[in-house]
């Protein structure tokens, strides 16, 4: 008998990625289970982008919770074995390059498990980034790597990876974002926040090397004080951010920035709407370079390097690093002339989850 397909979620970055290929398995009948490992649990981290996403509660919650590094990834091996030992899937599905995605990946290798990586290929080159690493790990053991553009697939082959592990079927998130587009319109996010449509940015940041290093942090608050004064600024913040600022004793100085709208992290559809009405996003997040190309919003990337290089060469997105003056230059560019139109990259259409899906029954009915 053909065990379950066990689709694995853990953090925010997720739940986006996992929904259209869950709804696509069910559509066709595929029997799965969707495991939370519980790396983020907060309502507004994790619960709210089921609702948002029509996603099911979890069938499986492990309730890991935050930890270093070391920790939440242990956690999430030593219970994800025993509900592999448990359930006996024929197949297992990670996403993107959080802690829960190597871990999960790792016991599958070890417990022979085929492992579908969804995302797979993106580098930034940057050890100090804990994502390169699960990336770097998670693509050297997954059994399949389905990348999101033809950059994966490049960077693959130079590492070694055989052409039969690669396959290019597009970016998941854009699937998600075109299902929801026309329900986040009704998002009443924009009157919540007294803000008008069109005539603000959006921010937000939870990079370690942004939040964790106060120095950084306060070049870009720099930058932010003088942004706000030509433009609204809608900044939900990441619980990490909110710690740190309140740690640095900088909340004192977000608060202060003129005309910011200071906001806890946002659902699924309220952000979406917010993007899709801005004049621009500022972000150190990996998934918005993705959307804001996808939605031809212009978008400054506050890291020194990108995984995603195809938003930057195709999208809309620019590289500007965490210092004032290239903020600030890049920001009054856009605010000036409107900043990168941008064109949507290839297999970027909202059918990924088809393709993913085609995959993992071919692979289940090898079982
Ligand atoms: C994780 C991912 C990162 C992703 C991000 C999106 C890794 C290595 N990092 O980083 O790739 O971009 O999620 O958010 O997996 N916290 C809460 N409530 C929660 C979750 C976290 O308060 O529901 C707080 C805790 O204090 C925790 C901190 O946020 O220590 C950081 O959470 P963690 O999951 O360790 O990493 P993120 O920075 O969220």
């Amino acid at each position: 008998m053909t065990g379950p397909v066990i689709l694995v979620v853990g953090a925010r970055p997720n739940f986006m990625k996992i929904a259209p290929i869950h709804a696509e398995l069910k559509r066709r009948g595929v029997s799965q289970i969707l495991l939370h490992t519980g790396q983020h649990y907060d309502e507004n981290m994790s619960k709210v982008f089921f609702d948002d996403l029509g996603m099911p509660q979890p069938d499986i919650y492990l309730g890991i919770g935050s930890g270093t590094h070391a920790t939440q990834t242990a956690k999430v091996m030593v219970e994800f074995e025993q509900v592999c030992n448990e359930h006996k899937p024929s197949m297992v599905v990670v996403v993107g390059d959080v802690n829960s995605t190597v871990a999960c990946t790792m016991v599958c290798a070890k417990e022979w498990i085929p492992c579908a990586h969804v995302e797979a290929g993106l580098r930034s080159f940057d050890r100090e980034m804990p994502e390169e690493i699960n990336r770097l790990v998670t693509d050297a053991i997954a059994d399949l790597l389905l990348t999101p553009s033809p950059d994966g697939d490049e960077n693959l082959r130079k590492e070694g990876v055989s052409e039969e592990r690669i396959k290019f079927v597009g970016n998941i998130m854009i699937d998600s974002l075109l299902n929801n587009l026309e329900r986040a319109k009704s998002s009443t996010i924009h009157t919540d926040l007294k803000i008008k449509k069109g005539s603000y940015g959006v921010l937000t940041l939870h990079r370690p090397s942004n939040v964790d290093d106060k120095e950084a942090f306060m070049r870009i608050l720099d930058a932010l004080e003088e942004i706000g004064e030509k433009i609204p600024l809608v900044f939900p913040l990441h619980p990490r951010t909110r710690a740190r600022a309140e740690q640095f004793e900088l909340m004192g100085r977000l608060e202060a920035i003129p005309n910011i709208v200071l906001t806890g992290p946002a659902g699924y559809l309220d952000f979406v709407a917010l993007m899709a009405e801005s004049k621009l996003v500022l972000t150190d997040s990996g998934g918005l370079q993705e959307e804001t190309t996808a939605l031809g919003i212009p978008c400054l990337t506050l890291r020194e390097n990108t995984e995603r290089p195809i938003t930057v060469t195709e999208g809309t997105n620019t590289i500007v690093g965490n210092s004032t003056q290239t903020i600030l230059d890049a920001a009054n560019e856009i605010l000036l002339h409107g900043g990168k139109a941008g064109r949507i990259p290839e297999l970027w259409d909202g059918h990924t989850a088809g393709r993913i899906a085609d995959i993992i029954e071919h692979v289940i009915s090898e079982d």
